[in-house]
Order: structure tokens, then sequence, then C-alpha cells
């Protein structure tokens, strides 16, 4: 089987890559990743050189170059994790957002057509559905759940969706669609929650929680949403929607605490920053078609993935001290500097961390 994985040097489509070569060592894995500042290649590092991997550098919304690699590789199933994918960033600049995750993914669907395909897959959010009321704790997203979103973002992986429940109805496309939860583990770039705070903390730096840190995300450990993607790929019915998340609700406040109390740091580090504008409250999962009909259920523990997590980024520093010593320096000043008094890390941090 020859696989198509875009956005591959990032956070999930990395681990993804990982699952699949000690799942099914005999794939022929090709990562297709234009590497923006969410895009790491020294995150592959560890395949790069295996014979049956292979890595691209393009844009899914360059279509010439994205045809040129259907041509020259016709691979048989295409899973795509390339997007944009942090909210914050859709706030500030939306347009990006609508060219990569909404022209992008119809690009990639037009080649898939024109030459063929065995299975496309669209690595969507639950972030589509909008949020829950935090008084309603009985109320989940189920994949009848009618789209509402929220944020930039959010718009635009759900017209990614629509349009390939389209070009399923309209061409025959053979898509499935997968809704997660809020991931984490390993690799997840500095910019989102829990490596965000891990970092912080290291320093002694200020750890900013938007508003009143009350809403609640549903955490899934990284390779249990890969497992469940396996799993669809393997016995998930075209056209379908399948939602993935495993009943683990958290507010962010408690994460973070969490995060200190794991690190010896005091709680004092936290510091309630401006909210994010049009914050979505709580998600929440009903993941019963996957595991009725796939048979799917996370298997890690919160507990544990987020020791093996922050173990990870204590024995990785390299990794992470690469990517905050260069232009997230403008992002973080830019996102955290007007907001409170959370302070910008500095790259004369390296090496101050306890
Ligand atoms: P990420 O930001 O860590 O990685 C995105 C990757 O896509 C990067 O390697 C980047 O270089 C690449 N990319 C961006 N634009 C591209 C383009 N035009 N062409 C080719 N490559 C491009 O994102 P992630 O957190 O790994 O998320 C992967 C996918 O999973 C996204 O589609 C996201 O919407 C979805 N998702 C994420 C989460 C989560 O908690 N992180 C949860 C549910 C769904
Ligand atoms: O639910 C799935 C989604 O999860 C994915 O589709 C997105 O790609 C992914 O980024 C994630 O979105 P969130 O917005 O939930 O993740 P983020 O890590 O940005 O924020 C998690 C929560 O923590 C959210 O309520 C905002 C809050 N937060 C975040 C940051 C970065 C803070 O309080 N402070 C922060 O500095």
């Amino acid at each position: 089987m020859k696989l198509l994985v875009t956005g591959g040097a990032g956070f999930i489509g990395s681990n993804f890559i990982f699952y699949m070569r000690k799942e099914h060592p005999e794939d022929l894995i090709i990562c297709l990743d234009s590497l923006t500042y969410a895009g790491n290649l020294s995150t592959l590092a560890s395949v790069m050189d295996q014979p049956n991997f292979k890595f691209v550098k393009a844009s899914i919304t360059d279509r010439r170059a994205v045809y040129r690699l259907f041509e020259e590789e016709q691979p048989d199933i295409v899973v795509n994790f390339a997007a944009e994918s942090h909210v914050d960033r859709s706030i500030e600049n939306p347009e990006v957002f609508l060219e990569t995750n909404i022209i992008g993914t119809a690009v990639l669907m037009d080649a898939c057509r024109i030459y063929g395909i065995r299975r496309f897959h669209q690595v969507s959010t639950d972030e589509v559905y909008g949020d829950l009321p935090l008084d309603r704790p009985d109320r989940f997203f189920t994949e009848q759940t009618p789209l509402h979103t929220s944020s930039p973002y959010s718009s635009s992986k759900a017209g990614a969706d629509l349009l390939a429940l389209a070009y399923h109805r309209t061409y025959g496309l053979p898509v499935t669609i997968s809704r997660c939860s809020n991931n984490y583990g390993p690799y997840q770039f500095p910019e989102k929650l829990i490596p965000l705070m891990i970092i912080n903390a290291l320093h002694n730096k200020p750890l900013p929680v938007y508003g009143k840190g009350e809403n609640v995300r549903d955490w899934l450990y990284v390779e249990d949403h890969c497992k469940a993607i396996d799993r669809i790929l393997q016995h998930g019915r075209v056209g379908e929607v399948y939602n993935i998340g495993g009943h683990n609700e958290m507010r962010n406040i408690d994460i973070v605490k969490l995060i200190c109390n794991a690190l010896g740091k005091p709680e004092s580090l936290i510091t309630y920053v401006t909210d994010r504008k049009g914050h979505d409250m709580r998600y929440a999962i009903d993941p019963s078609k996957i595991h009725s009909e796939l048979g799917w259920l996370p298997e890690t523990r919160f507990q544990d993935g987020i020791g093996r997590t922050i173990r990870w980024y204590l024995e990785n520093q390299d990794w992470w001290k690469t990517i905050i010593s260069g232009e997230y320096q403008n992002y973080y000043e830019k996102m955290y500097g007007g907001r409170s008094s959370a302070a910008p890390l500095t790259s004369d941090m390296k090496g101050k961390e306890e």
C-alpha cells in the first residue's frame, strides 16, 4: 500500500507516520509538507533515510506540484493532515486558513479524482460543531450535531468537511472524515496550551491562562488518534464521518495546575490574561459510533499520557529550543505582549531552566 500523508512534518502527522511505520512496516509512505512555521523536518529524522519513506516539500495548494506527485507516485491512500491549525493565528489572519484548509483540500481531492485513489481521508476537528455549555454536562458532539463554527480556523475546517462530502456525493470520491478532540503528546508545536505551559513553567515564566481558565477541552493522547485513523482507513465506511474522543474533559486551569505540580513549579506563575475572541466554552465528543462500528477505544489514560508528554519535553529540549529561538519570538510577543504581564520568551533563556 502506498500512502500519501500530507502535513506529516507537523504534530499529529509525524506521530501518524511513526505509528504506521510501526504497525504497517510494509507500507510505503510519502510525506508531502510545505514546512510552514509548524512543520519541522528534524521531527522526521528517524524515518528520513528509510527506503520505504519519501519526503516531498510542496504546498497542497500548489496544483501543479500536487498533480505531478500523483502522476509520479500513484498513491493508494491520501491522509490529509496538512492545515493551518492554530485558532489564535486564524483570528489574526484568516486568509491563509482559507487557502490551505479549503483550497488545499480541494486541490488534493481533484488530484484524487484525476489519478484515482482507494481512499481520501480528511483529518478534521471537533471544533466544527462549535461549543457546548458548561452547565449541560449531559450533552456531547455526535456526528449528527449541526456544524456551527466560532473561529476562522474552525470555519475553514468545516468548509473542507463539506467539500469532502460533496466530492463523495457528486464524484463518488471514496472519502472518510474524522473529527477529533484536542490532542496532546510529543512534537506538538509550543504555541498550543500544553507544550506552551510546560516550556514557560520550565523557564519560570508567567503561564498565560485565557479568561477564567474554565473552558473545557476533551484531551486525547496523539497515538490513540493515530490508531483511530488507521481503523477508519481499514474498516471505515466511505462517505462517513467518525468522531474521535475519549471522554476526558478537563478545564484549562486544571491542566495548567497539573503541569505546575508535575514540574515542581509554583501556581503563582499562573497569569490570567485577556480571553480569546469567540472562545469556545466546552468540547466533548461522543465516540460511540467509532467504538461500536470499528471497535476503537482510547488506550492511554490521561495521567499516563501527560506524564509521558512532560517527560518528552524535558528530554527533547533541543527540538523545542530551536523552535522558540526563531520566528516564534515575534509571534509570542505579538500574541501575549499586549495581553497581560506575560513576558515573551527570549533567547537568553536557553539553559536557564531548572
Ligand atoms: P500542525 O500545525 O502541528 O501541523 C500542520 C502541518 O501541516 C505542518 O507540518 C505544516 O508545515 C503543514 N502544512 C501547513 N500548510 C501546508 C500546506 N499548504 N501544504 C502542505 N503542508 C502544509 O497541526 P496538527 O496539530 O498536527 O494538526 C494536524 C491536523 O489535525 C489538522 O488538519 C488539524 O486541523 C487536525 N486536528 C488537530 C487537533 C489537535 O489537537 N492538534 C485535533 C483535531 C484535529
Ligand atoms: O479540539 C481540537 C482542536 O484543538 C484542533 O482542531 C486545533 O487544531 C488545536 O489547536 C486545538 O484547538 P484549541 O484552541 O482547543 O487548542 P489550544 O491549545 O490553542 O488551546 C486549548 C485551550 O487553552 C483553549 O481553551 C485556549 C486555552 N489557552 C491556550 C493557549 C495557547 C490558554 O488559556 N492559554 C494559552 O496560552
